[in-house]
């Protein structure tokens, strides 16, 4: 079941774009949490994302320079009103200067938080200056604690550099560390038991995410994907789950306890219970297009702005009407559904 119920917006895409006040879309939904992708690359080649030989990456040019990029950081948050920004990529620890723009988007008033999503690699070198540039906290992407089948999914022998990045970010304080894992379709459910010993046995708190078609091969098919419901009830066998009370607000994890208090599991059924009409997403390519969902068809190119000459209140104005457009879900369960022409790795999830 699909849920989502925005009634009849009161307004439409013909209707003025507000100049100013918060990002908001003709639902009425109101846009604070801004996701950043740095870079299309990556070290990894997981199988529901990537193809073996890697993508055609972008270009040097068609990147924003670390200037661009904090002059639209800093619209963002002094004039639209985002006051969380999540770092992702491909890979964002492919990125260098990755704690120069942390640092850089800490500097901001107001302070948005600072967020950052990764696959660990290299995490165990950069944890503490990460969290002393201003990261607030981390999700690293964990699909398997078991080495073969680590190396299978990712096509990569790299297991034990993500459990020491895990390590590292807690060692660092950032907290909580969160684990994202997107289950295999055979081995998925196995694996979401041993990640949730795992997990909480160290103390980092997992989330499962239902596996969206998002992958550059177009290969995903809905009856492969594990649902919300099956990783559950697999769970059950081995945990105690109870409803975590913490309001969910635009969370899209729902939260359980994991016997009583040893641990918390978060599941995020994307696709079979959508929460599209609780976003509060915005999101910016590496190459500096604006994105009102991760399945627009449609986007809007900053870069471009700022290279022929735009100002601020130019930049402002696109950023606002790319998201006065947003559509009101993502539409995978629609039969005319069609997969955005970005795989995920160069949205940012
Ligand atoms: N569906 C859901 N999540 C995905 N990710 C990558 N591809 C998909 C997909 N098709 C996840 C990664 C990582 C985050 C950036 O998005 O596992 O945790
Ligand atoms: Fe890299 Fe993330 Fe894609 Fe895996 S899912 S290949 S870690 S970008």
């Amino acid at each position: 079941m699909t849920v989502i119920d925005l009634g009849v917006p009161s307004l439409g895409p013909a209707d003025p774009v507000p100049a100013d006040g918060p990002l908001i879309d003709t639902f009425g939904r109101i846009a604070t949490d801004l996701r950043v992708s740095l870079t299309d690359r990556c070290n990894l080649r997981c199988t529901y994302c990537m193809p073996a030989d890697g993508l055609d990456w972008l270009a040097g040019e068609q990147l924003l320079t670390p200037d661009e990029l904090t002059r639209l950081l800093t619209v963002a948050v002094t004039k639209l009103g985002i006051t969380s920004v999540r770092f992702t990529g491909g890979e964002p620890l492919v990125a260098k200067n990755l704690e120069d723009i942390v640092a850089a988007t800490a500097a901001l008033r107001p302070r948005p938080e600072i967020t950052l999503t990764t696959n660990g690699i290299g995490l165990a070198k950069r944890a503490a200056k990460l969290k002393q540039a201003g990261l607030d906290r981390i999700n690293v992407s964990l699909d398997t604690v078991d080495a073969a089948r680590f190396s299978r999914i990712t096509r990569r022998d790299r297991l034990p550099d993500v459990l020491a990045g895990l390590q590292a970010a807690k060692a660092a304080g950032l907290d909580p560390v969160k684990v994202n894992a997107v289950l295999d379709p055979v081995t998925g459910l196995q694996d979401a038991v041993e990640l949730l010993r795992f997990c909480v046995d160290n103390g980092y708190q997992l989330r499962i995410i239902e596996q969206m078609p998002l992958d550059a091969d177009h290969q995903w098919q809905r009856d492969r994907a594990i649902g919300a419901d099956d990783v559950l009830s697999a769970l059950r066998r081995h945990f105690e789950l109870t409803p975590d009370s913490a309001p969910r607000g635009s969370a899209p994890a729902e939260l359980w306890r994991v016997d009583g208090n040893r641990g918390v599991v978060g599941i995020i059924a994307s696709v079979s219970h959508a929460f599209c009409s609780a976003c509060d997403r915005t999101r910016l390519t590496a190459d500096g297009q604006v994105r009102n969902c991760l399945f627009a068809r449609q986007e809007t190119d900053l870069r471009h702005l700022m290279r022929t000459g735009a100002g601020d209140d130019a930049l402002e104005a696109a950023w606002r009407a790319a998201m006065w457009a947003k559509a009101a879900g993502h539409g995978i369960n629609d039969p005319g559904f069609v997969q955005p022409d970005r795989p995920m790795s160069a949205i940012g999830g």
